[in-house]
C-alpha cells in the first residue's frame, strides 16, 4: 500500500516537473495549485511507461502474496502431516515401551523357567545318585534268608551272581525253602533246564533250582532241613549239616549232606555223590532209565531212590503204580507216598 501511493505521488511529482521541461517554475507552479489533477488525465503514456514497471512489480508483488497463501496452505497442510507423523510417532514409541514391557516379562519368565529348569536338573541328579545308591545296594543284599524277619518271598544276593527271590521261613530264623510239595498242583515230570532253573511258584509248590542250590551251598556251608508228613498227618524231620550241591559241570552232584540227625531216618545217605538225572539227562546208575521208569521226578538217582521228594503226588498217600511217590524208606515203605514234603537250607553260622 505504501508502495502504491508513494508511486501515484512520485508519478504526480514527474507529471509536474518532467511533462513541461522547458517552462518556467516559478509560472508552472501556481497551475498546480488552480487545476485539480487525477490520474486519468494528468499521467500521460510517460507516466504509465514509468509507472508500469511499478504495477506489473506490485502485482507480481500480490501474485507472491496469493502465492505465499498457496505456501502458507501447502505448510499448513504440511504441519497438519506433521503433526499427525508425530501423532504416529507417540503411538510407535507406546507400542515400543509395550514391547520392550514384554521382553521384559519374557525375560523375567525365561530366567524363571531357567531357575526351574536348574532345580529339576537338581532333582534329576539327586534321584540319579539315589538310583546309584540302590544298585550299589543290591550288592549289599543278603546272601541267604534274614533272621528274625516275618515269612516271606526275600531277595538275595551271592557273589558272582545276579541277586534272586528266595522264600523264606524265619520264624525259626533264617530258612530257604528250596522245594515244596503239599498239593499235587505242580508238575515234577521236567527237563534239565527246568530243574536247572527251578520252576513253580513259591506260594504254590516249587523247586528253587539246581543252579540257584549249588550258588548257595558254594557261598557258605549250609545245613539241610527235611520235613515230612504222612496221609495220616504224621510227621518226621531229617537234619543234614553240611549239604553242597555241585555245579552244573559236575551235573549238579550232590557233593556232601553232613552229618544226619531227626526222626525220618537217613534214607537221602542213599543219593550221597550220585549225580542229578533229568527225563533228558541221564547220569542214574540203574540198569534202566530210573527217571522214565518212574514217574519222570528229576533227583539224584541211584538205582533209583530210597529219599525221594520230586515223585508223582499221590493224594490218597499210597503210591498205586511203578510212578513213584513221594518216599522216605526208611521212615514209610516203597507203598507210601507222603503228602507233604519241605526242603529247607540255611547257613551253618545262623545255627544256634
Ligand atoms: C541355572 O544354572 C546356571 C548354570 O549352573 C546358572 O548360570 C544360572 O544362574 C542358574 N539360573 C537360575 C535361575 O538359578
Ligand atoms: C493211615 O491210616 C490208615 C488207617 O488207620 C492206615 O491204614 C494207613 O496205613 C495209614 N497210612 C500211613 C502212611 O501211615
Ligand atoms: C514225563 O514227561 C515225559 C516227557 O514229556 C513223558 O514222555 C512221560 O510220559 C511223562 N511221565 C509221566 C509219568 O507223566
Ligand atoms: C507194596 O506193594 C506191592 C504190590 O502192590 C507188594 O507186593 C509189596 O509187598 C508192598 N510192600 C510193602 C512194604 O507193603
Amino acid at each position: 500500500m505504501f508502495q502504491l501511493s508513494s508511486a501515484i505521488a512520485l508519478c504526480i511529482l514527474l507529471q509536474g516537473t518532467l511533462s513541461h521541461p522547458s517552462d518556467n517554475q516559478d509560472k508552472e507552479l501556481p497551475r498546480i495549485a488552480e487545476e485539480p489533477l487525477t490520474i486519468g488525465n494528468q499521467c500521460n503514456g510517460y507516466c504509465f511507461s514509468v509507472l508500469k514497471p511499478i504495477l506489473d512489480h506490485f502485482v507480481s508483488l500480490k501474485e507472491g502474496a496469493d502465492a505465499s497463501s498457496e505456501f502458507r496452505d501447502k505448510i499448513h497442510s504440511l504441519e497438519e502431516t506433521v503433526k499427525h507423523l508425530q501423532g504416529q510417532l507417540e503411538n510407535t514409541k507406546t507400542q515400543l515401551k509395550d514391547n520392550e514391557n514384554l521382553i521384559k516379562e519374557k525375560d523375567e519368565r525365561i530366567n524363571d523357567l531357567q531357575g526351574q529348569l536348574n532345580s529339576t536338573t537338581a532333582r534329576f541328579t539327586e534321584i540319579s545318585d539315589q538310583l546309584r545308591a540302590c544298585k550299589q545296594t543290591e550288592e549289599n543284599l543278603p546272601n541267604t534268608c534274614p533272621s528274625g524277619s516275618p515269612n516271606g518271598i526275600y531277595q538275595i544276593k551271592l557273589r558272582g551272581s545276579p541277586a534272586f527271590k528266595v522264600p523264606c521261613v524265619s520264624a525259626a530264623s533264617g530258612w530257604t525253602v528250596v522245594l515244596s510239595r503239599f498239593d499235587g498242583s505242580e508238575n515234577f515230570n521236567r527237563t534239565w533246564r527246568d530243574y536247572r532253573n527251578g520252576f513253580g511258584d513259591f506260594s504254590g509248590e516249587f523247586f528253587i533250582g539246581l543252579e540257584k542250590l549249588h550258588l548257595m551251598t558254594r557261598s557258605q556251608h549250609h545245613e539241610l532241613y527235611i520235613q515230612l508228613r504222612d496221609v495220616n498227618g504224621s510227621t518226621a524231620i531229617a537234619n543234614y549239616d553240611d549239604f553242597i550241591v555241585g555245579s552244573e559241570q559236575e551235573e549238579y552232584k550232590l557233593k556232601s549232606l553232613g552229618k544226619y540227625s531227626g526222626t525220618a531216618g537217613d534214607s537221602l545217605r542213599y543219593h550221597l555223590d550220585k549225580k542229578f538225572t533229568t527225563t533228558d539227562r541221564d547220569n542214574d546208575l540203574g540198569d534202566g532209565h530210573c527217571v522214565s521208569n518212574h514217574g519222570g521226578g528229576g533227583w539224584w538217582y541211584g538205582a533209583c531212590a530210597q529219599g525221594f521228594l520230586t515223585g508223582k503226588y499221590y493224594k490218597d498217600g499210597r503210591r498205586l503204580s511203578k510212578d513213584y511217590g513221594i518216599i522216605w524208606v526208611d521212615w514209610r515203605n516203597f507203598n507210601v507216598s507222603l503228602t507233604f514234603a519241605q526242603m529247607m537250607i540255611r547257613p551253618q553260622t545262623i545255627r544256634v
